[in-house]
């Protein structure tokens, strides 16, 4: 591996990944808020504590904390704190994650679905610095850097209204975007030598013997809407899996649910509902979709049921459910093989 970028724990030398650093090194320096955007698994957190520690802040604290997990008022408590006796059981004063990292840097990860209170708060330690702790009358000041990960396009709720735009437009003093690991092709076979490796050591082994070229192609063949944490498990299990510890591997095993025995579902999801209530029928129902949904997670949803019913109405000939569904041999293989659906045939 002669040029390959890697620098602490991120790897890669794809270029979508090496203008993305090249990006966190211009802007680390600053103290400005940064918003990170990328889908699941891009690296949103590992991109968020390197531009911590190219800061100057780098030997202050780095505080994270994940906004979604939490319900609103537990939210307010942990971000701003509380004195004691805010409220029954709050029996000590509680620092909030905004005190401890002051002088350093605070990640706020999956922010998008924060509350309006929550966001107004944020708004104004971002604008002036300061805020009240949860049922306290005390102005606390602070001096934290921002950093902001989203997996949601941001804009788009701020305009429906969900996310507040003048917050967004204050942490959206500059945005990095990940690419995900589909549109960086060249990455796919480095990361996997590298969590193979890192996997093979764990397990005591002495080397770690490489994946055979149908193990390639179907690394390299993968969608990944997982991304790299799918890269990751992927990879990881394959290697234990491995019978002959000495031998490349060949066996890629993408699902882990993937079984003869798998049971069928019977929980109803809104794709499937909205599915439902249009079969057969072309026209859109009056049957309303729950909005916000995930577009593209919808689609491929919707194209897998699709082709999973068609192949068993075809018997799971290919020939036969490429005609149920008006496309060509070639076109049906192809979008079998992004599903990862070929063995199922
Ligand atoms: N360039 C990279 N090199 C090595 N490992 C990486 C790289 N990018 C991500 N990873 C690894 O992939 C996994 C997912 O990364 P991370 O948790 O930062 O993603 P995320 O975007 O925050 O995901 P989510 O939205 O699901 O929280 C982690 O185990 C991380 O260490
Ligand atoms: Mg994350």
């Amino acid at each position: 591996m002669t040029n390959q970028f890697q620098q602490d724990n991120l790897i890669g030398q794809s270029n979508a990944l090496l203008e993305v650093l090249e990006h966190v090194s211009q802007i680390a320096p600053l103290s400005k808020p940064v918003l990170i955007i990328g889908e699941r698994g891009t690296g949103k957190e590992l991109i968020a504590e390197r531009l911590h520690f190219l800061s100057a802040r780098w030997e202050q604290s780095f505080i994270k904390l994940n906004c979604s997990s939490l319900s609103e008022n537990l939210l307010e408590s942990e971000l701003f704190g509380h004195d004691a006796g805010a409220f029954t059981g709050a029996n000590k004063k509680h620092l909030g994650r905004f005190e401890r990292a002051d002088g350093g840097s605070l990640f706020l990860d999956e922010l998008a679905n924060t509350s309006g209170l929550v966001q107004e708060k944020l708004l104004r330690v971002i604008e002036y610095g300061e805020f009240e702790r949860v049922g306290g009358s005390k102005t606390v000041r602070t001096d934290v850097r921002l950093i902001c990960a989203a997996n949601e396009d941001l804009p788009t709720l701020a305009e429906a209204g969900e996310f507040r735009a003048d917050l967004l437009d204050r942490l959206a003093f500059d945005v990095i975007t990940l690419p995900p690991l589909r549109h960086r092709q060249e990455d796919i076979m480095i990361l996997a030598e590298y969590f193979a490796i890192g996997m093979a050591r764990q397990l005591k082994h002495e080397l770690f013997p490489g994946f055979s070229p149908r193990a390639i192609q179907q690394l390299m063949d993968h969608n990944w809407p997982g991304n790299i944490r799918e890269l990751k498990n992927v990879v990881e299990r394959s290697v234990y899996r491995n019978p002959d510890i000495e031998a490349p591997i060949t066996n890629i095993v993408v699902d882990p649910f993937a079984s003869p025995y798998r049971p069928t579902t019977r929980v109803k999801t809104r794709a499937r509902q909205h599915q439902a209530s249009n079969q057969g029928s072309p026209e859109p129902s009056n049957n309303k979709i729950n909005f916000p949904i995930d577009f593209k997670e919808h689609c491929e949803y919707l194209e897998v049921t699709l082709l999973k019913q068609a192949l068993e109405a075809g018997q799971f000939n290919q020939k036969k459910t490429a005609e149920l569904l008006n496309l060509s041999y070639h076109q049906l293989r192809g979008i079998l093989k992004k599903y990862n659906l070929l063995d199922k045939t």
